[in-house]
């Protein structure tokens, strides 16, 4: 069992966390959406927005929840979230009771329970913060340890390296106390176990060419995590050769897929 002193999540005090947080929200946006608008978020709807980083889907829950809605937007780091009308609050997830301005009729939270070795407790204390008949929406990747399938590239030199990397990326974000396999192993089970009903996953996975939004997410990954990737045998060249295989356009690779597992609380009492 992790203890809170720990617990650090991957990312906290990175390098180019904006860049991070962009390049995420292009990625994975489109999915979400989609997501939130199947599920028909109500106008007038209490919505929290758990670990909101930079506040795209904060924005979108304030849209679809319309003038007479409610949306808190939390994070350990509130810096980034760029939300005007929610209302935004420094908060741990782990550790924090749930926000005031609850019961929520939406709760959402993306990549965030995943870095969390807390994260089945942090999932009760969210189906706890539901109203009745409300929606929690956690969103995860279905990461896997042979890491992301190369689609092109100019070399299988290339492909090895960057096989190597996407799998050490998954083993570094495991030993800072994430579970990146959370989301294709445990999460619908641990969502249906959870006095939530009408539990059901969407997967969703794009490819990303050299230089589009998800190749990005890899660039940034070679400078936050240069210091654990060097522990692991990469060299300074191998980074640099890194940072040209994502940005040639002649490189693509899929990304692991986005699952949004959502379920409902109960309405009786
Ligand atoms: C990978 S980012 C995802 C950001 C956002 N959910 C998105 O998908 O665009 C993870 C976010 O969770 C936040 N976070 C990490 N640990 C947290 C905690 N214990 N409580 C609240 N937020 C946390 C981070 O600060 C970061 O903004």
């Amino acid at each position: 069992m992790s203890t809170a002193s720990e617990t650090q999540y991957a990312f906290h005090g990175a390098v180019e966390v904006d860049d991070q947080l962009d390049a995420l929200e292009t990625m994975l946006d489109p999915g979400t959406a989609e997501c939130l608008v199947r599920l028909g978020v109500p106008a007038g709807a209490r919505c929290w927005e758990v670990g909101a980083g930079g506040g795209s889907i904060a924005r979108h829950l304030l849209a679809l929840a319309g003038p007479g809605g409610r949306v808190v937007a939390t994070d350990l780091d509130t810096s980034r979230i760029a939300a005007p009308g929610a209302e935004i609050l420094q908060h741990d997830v782990r550790w924090d009771p749930a926000p005031d301005g609850g019961p929520f009729d939406v709760i959402h939270a993306r990549w965030v329970l995943m870095h969390l070795p807390e994260r089945r407790r942090v999932l009760s204390k969210l189906v706890d913060a539901l109203a009745p008949g409300g929606w929690l929406v956690i969103e995860e990747s279905m990461v896997t340890p042979e890491g992301l399938p190369v689609l092109t590239s100019s070399s299988p030199a290339d492909v090895e390296l960057f096989g190597r990397f996407s799998r050490a990326v998954v083993r570094i974000l495991a030993d800072a106390g994430a579970d990146p396999q959370w989301g294709a192993r445990d999460l619908h089970a641990a969502m249906a176990e959870s006095s939530l009903e009408d539990v059901h996953s969407i997967h969703r996975t794009d490819s990303w060419t050299g230089g589009g939004a998800g190749s990005r997410l890899h660039d940034i990954h070679t400078r936050q995590l240069r210091e654990p990737l060097c522990a692991r045998g990469f060299t300074d060249s191998d980074l640099d050769r890194l940072q040209n295989i994502v940005a040639d356009p002649r490189f693509s690779a899929m990304w692991y897929p986005l699952v949004s597992t959502c379920g409902r609380k109960t309405s009786r009492a």
